[in-house]
């Protein structure tokens, strides 16, 4: 079968492949990227484990090819720290016993990402439905729940102490994708390229 080629930003990097069309996205993050934080439970679509963001909204990358990601921007979970730094929500994960193995946590994580942009002061019931597409077979979800929790408290309160110093408050996207990283753009190590000696290759610096 003939590659495509593929170029498409991860955590700020560009990489460009050649893949064949049947190729997924998760494949190539894997493979091609070298980013092996997502992870790939089902393959078909049920238990979220290959969940990222990709222009900003979460999509199973298990059910999409590397192709029609062509141009997008994504972010996945090694996205998320800035350095050793632990972003507030992998952070509350952390804190309140939010994983075991650990297998579903990136997509948990990059869920609870999107889920706390659009409503970020969550019931409980709401994060509960929120979290309905992730499958977890350790954990029993209750300490799930209060990491999700915590994280929107310590979002919101780090949002609010930014709108002191600032004449206008950011936008809620920005607010929880902005926490952990540095004033001056620099990126965070987990978004510095990594190549796993494969195809896919960067060719322009993180621009955050
Ligand atoms: S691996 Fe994609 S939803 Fe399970
Ligand atoms: S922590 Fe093991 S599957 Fe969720």
């Amino acid at each position: 079968m003939p590659l495509r080629r593929i170029t498409l930003r991860v955590n700020g990097t560009t990489y460009t492949g050649e893949a064949e069309p049947r190729k997924t996205l998760a494949d190539f993050i894997r493979e091609d990227c070298g980013l092996t934080g997502t992870h790939l439970g089902c393959e078909h679509g049920v238990c979220g484990a290959c969940t990222i963001l990709m222009d900003g909204q979460t999509v199973r990358s298990c059910l999409m090819f590397a192709v029609q990601a062509e141009g997008a921007e994504l972010t996945t979970v090694e996205g998320l720290a800035d350095g050793d730094r632990l972003h507030p929500i992998q952070q509350a994960y952390w804190d309140h016993h939010a994983l075991q193995c650990g297998f579903c946590t990136p997509g948990f994580l990059m869920t609870t990402v999107e889920f706390l942009n659009d409503n970020p002061q969550p019931t409980e019931r709401e994060i509960r439905e929120g979290l309905a597409g992730n499958l977890c077979r350790c954990t029993g979800y209750q300490n799930i729940v209060k990491a999700v929790a915590a994280a929107a408290s310590t979002l919101a309160a780090a949002s609010g102490a930014r709108r002191e110093t600032r004449t206008a408050a950011p936008s809620r996207a920005t607010d929880v994708m902005a926490a952990p990283r540095k004033t001056d753009g620099t990126p965070a190590a987990s978004q510095r390229p990594r190549h796993s000696g494969k195809t896919a290759k960067r060719r322009s610096g993180p621009k955050r």
